[in-house]
């Protein structure tokens, strides 16, 4: 794909990140948010609007975390390359890959460039069961 000469704003591209990535500019991007697959092993589905339109995607990578790991870091990669220097860009994850993610980031961003973690704060979701005498994990969620 040939680079492109500006930014088109408003538009969502449905393709692999990968490519699309290769064709912005370096240096271009002032915030970037990305919300990428969790390393989860599961296949998602989703049910849009009142259509029963099914959404899915796979969240299964072959040959483990160390696969996934990479294939984060090639777009990493991308970003780092088309975030400005006086950007921010913000990664979505969680328990699953969340600690690799942030040793991959300290390597292509640099571990002073970090500036802090946000937490997601929910109440109940199985804290209970998981703090009950039959506990077999600690509550995944977050308390207060
Ligand atoms: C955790 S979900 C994010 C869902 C989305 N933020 C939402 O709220 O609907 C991960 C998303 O990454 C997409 N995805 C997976 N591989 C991708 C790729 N190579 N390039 C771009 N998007 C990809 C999946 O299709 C999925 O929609």
């Amino acid at each position: 794909m040939a680079p492109i000469g500006y930014l088109e704003t408003g538009v969502i591209y449905c393709d692999d990140n990968l490519h699309r990535l290769a064709q912005f500019p370096a240096d271009s991007v002032d915030l970037i948010y990305l919300d990428p697959p969790f390393f989860s092993n599961r296949h998602y589905e989703v049910i849009w609007g009142d259509e029963a339109e099914v959404r899915s995607f796979e969240d299964r990578f072959q040959g483990g975390i160390h696969v996934y790991v990479e294939w984060m870091r090639d777009r990493l990669i991308e970003l780092h390359r088309i975030l400005k220097p006086t950007g921010s860009i913000y990664l979505h994850c969680d328990w699953h890959a969340g600690h690799y993610l942030k040793i991959a980031m300290d390597d292509i961003f640099g571990n002073r460039q970090f500036q802090n973690e946000f937490v997601w704060y929910y109440s109940g979701g199985g804290f209970e069961e998981a703090m009950g005498a039959q506990a077999r994990h600690h509550p995944v969620l977050h308390q207060g």
